[in-house]
């Protein structure tokens, strides 16, 4: 079957549907013609319902069948958080170690993991100002960041042969879209939340940014490539 544009029609599994970029996401995954998987604690946060949308209620941390989830899978994409749970405890990684492990049994070899861009690459230490801006007005976020770095480390080490890609988002508000957000190793620009699942959603789908734990900018590359490769 074909998406209304004449591309394939893909199937997500996407965990953290109900969230504040993962409703864009749902939405416009949709809105292009695909099928949409979410395991969600709520289900009744998502205030629509449509033929292509498939939501399973669970919780990553209480062992959701996994397997079952990923049959017939395409792509999956994580916009999980839980900035209090994740104070105490690194949830997501947790949770993202199981989760490759099936992804390696069923054959599903594209994830794409939304992050903060005041989480640090396995790489790279943050910039003086992002490390200020995380340690001063961005505080209560810490363990998410820790959270997020866990996972970056996971999949560099452990999951070479999955097609994984991190999304560094910076996002400062659920207005309207600013325009399109491009892969970038350092300019982070502050962007609204459909704008970053616009991105996650083009960027799954993109070979070219596997194995990146990149940022994203509304600037256009520069002449040499400010883009990331
Ligand atoms: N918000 C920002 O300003 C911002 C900026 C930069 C980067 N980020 C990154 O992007 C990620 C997503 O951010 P967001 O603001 O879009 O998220 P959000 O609005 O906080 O939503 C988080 C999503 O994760 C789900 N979730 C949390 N714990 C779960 C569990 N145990 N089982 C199943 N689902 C669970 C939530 O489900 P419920 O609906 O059931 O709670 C919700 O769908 C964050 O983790 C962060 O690393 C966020």
């Amino acid at each position: 079957m074909a998406a209304p544009d004449g591309a394939p029609q893909k199937t997500f599994l996407v965990f953290g549907g109900t969230g504040q970029t993962g409703q864009h996401f749902v939405r416009q995954a949709l809105g292009q013609g695909h099928r949409v998987r979410a395991l969600a604690r709520n289900p009744d946060k998502f205030a629509f319902a449509h033929a292509d949308l498939e939501v399973i209620r669970g919780s990553i941390t209480e062992h959701p069948d996994l397997d079952a989830l990923l049959g017939g899978v395409d792509f999956v994409v994580s916009m999980l958080g839980d900035a209090e749970a994740q104070r105490e405890r690194r949830i997501n990684d947790g949770f993202v170690r199981q989760l490759v492990p099936a992804m390696r049994r069923q054959g599903v070899s594209r994830f794409l993991y939304q992050a903060g861009g005041l989480s640090a690459p396995p790489d790279r230490a943050l910039s003086p100002v992002l490390r200020l801006v995380r340690s001063t007005v961005a505080r209560g976020y810490d363990g998410q960041h820790r959270d997020n770095e866990a996972v970056m480390r996971y999949l560099t080490e452990d999951a070479a042969d999955i097609e994984w890609m991190v999304h560094r988002a910076g996002i400062g508000s659920d207005g309207p879209s600013k325009g399109v957000l491009r892969r970038s190793q350092k300019a982070i620009s502050i962007a609204t939340f459909q704008d970053c699942a616009a991105y996650n959603l083009r960027t799954v789908m993109d070979a070219d940014a596997v194995h990146t734990c990149d940022v994203s900018s509304y600037r256009a590359p520069g002449p040499r490539g400010a883009s990331a490769g």
